[in-house]
């Protein structure tokens, strides 16, 4: 089934300390963006990529974009202060309904399968998200003292990407921003508009790009891709 994919590319990187957008260091390479962007661009569903970007990068994204052969782009709208807002710029770029998938450019190792799975799901119930399950013992913490040990069957860890109908997440976003209600995901805002959002399982190596340590676990699973790919 076709989607349109919504990036955020617009953040500053300031966990990863590379002085500069993080979505600009290589793997293998290429640029993390471009290796986001090749997964979407190789995908035969996704018929368009929007990409929130920061106006003082525009053109050094628009030359990876040329020489990745990067062909599927709708619209470059700038990014805003928090990634919810890079997110609304991307949402108001688009005019053609539909199942949208909100991925964050920093996270170049998602697989089809999970992205397809994600955008049945979404055309099925309305919205769904990636997550794997917490592994460790999870526990709430007040001033140094634990209050509670977590149910951890319940808890997962969330990902992107995050599938929605179009009308669903448009509404969603509308209301939180009427309300100044920031969320840390699209799901958080789809929770608040009342909508329910499934869960499909994803994959450990899913992660996103963040701080140091990510860059070489990131160069270890890329490597891996490329021999299995072969
Ligand atoms: N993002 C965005 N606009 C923002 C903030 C973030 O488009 N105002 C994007 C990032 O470019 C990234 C994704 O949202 O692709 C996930 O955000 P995160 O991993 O937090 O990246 P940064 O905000 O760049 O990193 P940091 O929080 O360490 O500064
Ligand atoms: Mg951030």
């Amino acid at each position: 089934m076709e989607y349109t994919v919504m990036m955020p590319a617009a953040g500053s990187g300031t966990r990863m300390g590379a002085g500069h957008n993080k979505l600009f260091l290589e793997l293998e390479g290429k640029p993390i963006l471009a290796r986001t962007l090749a997964v979407f661009q190789q995908d035969p569903w996704c018929t368009g990529i929007i990409l929130a970007v920061k106006e003082t990068e525009r053109t050094t994204i628009e030359t990876i974009i040329q020489q990745e052969q990067i062909t599927k782009i709708n619209a470059l709208p700038e990014g805003g202060t928090e990634r919810q807002h890079s997110v609304k710029a991307c949402l108001a770029a688009h005019q053609t309904g539909g199942i949208v998938l909100v991925h964050d450019a920093a996270r170049p190792f998602i697989k089809q399968d999970v992205i397809h799975e994600l955008v049945m799901s979404a055309s099925r119930h309305g919205g769904a998200v990636a997550g794997v399950k917490v592994k460790d013992t999870m526990k709430y913490v007040k001033d140094g003292i634990v209050e509670e040990t977590a149910d951890r069957e319940r808890l997962w860890i969330i990902q992107t990407p995050q599938a929605f109908r179009y009308e669903i997440l448009e509404e969603s976003s509308r209301k939180a921003e009427d309300e100044s209600f920031l969320g840390t995901d699209e799901a958080m805002l789809a929770e608040h508009a009342g909508y329910e959002v499934r869960i499909v399982e994803s994959t450990y190596d899913n992660i996103k790009m963040t701080t140091p340590e990510d860059l070489a676990y990131g160069g270890y699973l890329l490597k891996k891709r490329l021999e299995e790919t072969v």
